[in-house]
């Protein structure tokens, strides 16, 4: 099995590239600084790309690499750009690398990954958005928007590659302890409800990808909070979730 993982070099996309390795898969993945890698044997087994999503090129050039002519059979990009948006002013360059790689990147992926997999007709095609995309109203964070909008782009390549035999599956979670949510938050995850550790995540990632799913949303108890919140009137729930961000930000 040949797995490319676009930003696989840390957080969620390095434990499902890690979790590839034990299963015996052949596992690429690509970020834009692979030195946190380096000089570490449990990665030795990854073949690694120096590659940033929002450039097409480079990527495709990568996949094209990985698969010398062969076959893809599953490519996730797990690479997003998160910034604290709802009680805080982000920056411009915030704000623009957050739509370059969410929007930018993920048009990218989806158009790479088909490419090749329309030519064997047949692979799977997975993408990390995020359970606040699946809430909709006016004062949502950016993040969620671009989210949103990376959900939207995976149901329309999801119905065009269909005749080609290329599934695609959205994975949607709710918190995940990873390095860069820790840093986001000064090292404090506490007030994150229903947080999972990186591994849980990976292992539910894997289910989901395995069972073809379309879109997984986990873990339940989120899932459930964030459809009793989807029931609101927009204008208390855009309060409430503007009180939620200020309150974890001890505002
Ligand atoms: N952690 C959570 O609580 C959580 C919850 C819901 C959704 N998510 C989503 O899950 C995904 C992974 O999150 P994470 O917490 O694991 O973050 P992370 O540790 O920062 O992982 C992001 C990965 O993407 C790579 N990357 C970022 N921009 C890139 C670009 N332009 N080109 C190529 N690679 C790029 C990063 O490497 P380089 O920086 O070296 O490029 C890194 O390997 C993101 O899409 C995030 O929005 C996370």
């Amino acid at each position: 099995m040949k797995v490319f993982i676009a930003g696989g070099t840390s957080g969620i996309g390095l434990a499902l590239a890690q979790s590839y390795l034990q299963q015996e898969a052949v596992v690429a993945v690509c970020g834009r600084d692979l030195s946190r890698l380096t000089n570490h044997p449990a990665y030795d087994a990854l073949i690694k790309f120096e590659v940033d999503v929002c450039d097409r090129d480079a990527l495709a050039a990568a996949v094209d690499s990985f698969c010398h002519q062969g076959t893809l059979d599953l490519f996730i990009n797990c690479t997003g750009s998160y910034a604290d948006d709802v009680a805080q002013a982000i920056s411009y360059e915030e704000a623009s690398a957050m739509l370059r790689v969410n929007m930018l990147g993920t048009l990218n992926c989806f158009d790479v990954a088909s490419e090749v997999m329309r030519r064997q007709s047949r692979g799977q095609i997975v993408t990390i958005a995020s359970v606040s995309g699946k809430l909709d109203f006016p004062n949502s964070s950016l993040y969620s928007k671009t989210k949103r909008a990376a959900i939207q782009v995976a149901d329309a390549y999801r119905r065009a590659l269909l005749p080609y035999g290329i599934a695609v599956t959205v994975i949607a979670p709710g918190y995940v302890d990873t390095t860069k949510l820790r840093q986001l938050n000064q090292q404090d995850l506490s007030k994150k409800p229903f947080l999972v550790s990186v591994d849980d995540a990976a292992q539910r990632i894997l289910k989901a990808i395995q069972q073809k799913e379309e879109i997984v949303i986990f873990p339940k108890r989120m899932k459930w909070l964030m459809g009793f919140l989807g029931l609101l009137p927009h204008v208390l729930l855009s309060k409430i979730m503007f009180r939620k961000a200020k309150w974890m930000k001890n505002d």
